[in-house]
């Protein structure tokens, strides 16, 4: 009886805790912080794969403790990729089903509860990719549903407008979209941190076609970061059969190899100077059929150079492809875990 007794006030407990994770705001004494200031709260950080996409019509989500233990590694942000495409309307109003925004509550809740900053983003909408005039008022509406649903969390919770836009949504398309989404955000969220993105799946490239509002010192640039393609994505069956011709592709630190990261990185450096605007290489790894000597190396390496110019990362990705945890056997991979951590 007592242990039942018990429970029930830890479970009380645990939601008194978690509302108020989740609404502690800025009107709770926070003091104002901007964008530099939140970059340097966000590391080490991790990527939770695609958390919810739907595979084989199953919503693959993490499992309940996933989140307590990538706090307990030492992690202090996660970002929680989620394609809400899936689960908004085709037509006008595009809403978005409720259900969904109560998955997505529990995960932001509960990152929040473990003390981890959680960055949610607009993951895999390959429609607005390949048309994105067509797209454009749904994409602006799932923006506007979104901010305004958690206009009043902490503000530790983080947006990112989208993941890797690509295809057709390039250049001054892209740029236009990009803008008109972040005045979307800002009429309900006017200090939130917001991960803005360039074209080319989130390339230093394509920085240039980039023009930032003036005046939001709330803005993050998110880079992907996985050169060389043909190591960090061999055998990865989504690049199509090229990527099998990769195999065996090995990342030794040589001259060469350190050098040419070094030179990306300088050019992204230049930008950041130029624009003020502070970095974060929102996804890096590489895949699990590349030996692990080299996955090692390439991913201590890219750590240390973020760090060495201030930036924060995420690794890509927690317990799946890239995963630094073994999913099946509950275990760490301690040399990749170390090569973010040590
Ligand atoms: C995609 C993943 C992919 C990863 C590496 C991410 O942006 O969402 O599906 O595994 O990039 O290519």
């Amino acid at each position: 009886m007592k242990l039942v007794a018990d429970r029930i006030i830890l479970a009380l407990l645990s939601c008194v805790m978690l509302a108020f994770s989740a609404t502690s705001s800025f009107a709770q004494g926070d003091t104002y912080k901007d964008a530099f200031y939140w970059n340097k709260q966000l590391n080490p950080g991790i990527n939770l794969d695609n958390a919810f996409v739907m595979r084989d019509g199953k919503l693959r989500a993490i499992e309940e403790n996933h989140l307590a233990l990538i706090a307990s590694a030492g992690f202090k942000s996660v970002r929680i990729p989620v394609v809400w495409s899936t689960y908004t309307g085709s037509n006008a109003p595009y809403t978005i089903k409720p259900a969904f925004f109560e998955r997505v509550d529990k995960i932001v809740n509960e990152a929040l509860a473990n003390n981890l900053i959680p960055i949610i983003n607009i993951h895999h909408y390959t429609a607005v990719m390949k048309d994105p005039a067509g797209q454009e008022k749904r994409f602006l509406r799932m923006w506007e549903q979104i901010s305004q649903h958690y206009a009043n969390y902490s503000p530790k919770l983080m947006f990112e407008i989208l993941n890797e836009p690509s295809q057709n949504l390039n250049g001054e398309v892209w740029n236009s979209m990009l803008n008109k989404a972040i005045r979307v955000v800002r009429k309900t969220n006017p200090e939130r941190i917001l991960f803005v993105g360039p074209g080319y799946y989130n390339s230093y490239t394509k920085l240039s076609a980039i023009e930032l509002p003036r005046g939001d010192h709330n803005l993050i640039m998110s880079l992907h970061y996985y050169d060389p393609m043909n190591f960090t994505h061999q055998g990865a069956a989504w690049m199509g059969d090229i990527s099998e011709s990769w195999l065996g592709t090995t990342w030794r630190a040589t001259e060469y190899q350190r050098n040419r990261v070094i030179g990306h990185f300088d050019i992204v450096a230049e930008w950041a100077e130029n624009n003020d605007v502070p970095i974060h290489i929102g996804e890096f790894g590489a895949y699990d059929k590349a030996d692990m000597t080299s996955r090692v190396k390439w991913t201590r390496f890219i750590r240390e150079q973020a760090e060495k110019r201030g930036w924060s990362w995420a690794y890509w990705e927690f317990c799946y492809g890239y995963g630094i945890y073994d999913r099946h056997t509950d275990e760490w991979r301690t040399d990749l875990l170390d090569a973010l951590l040590h």
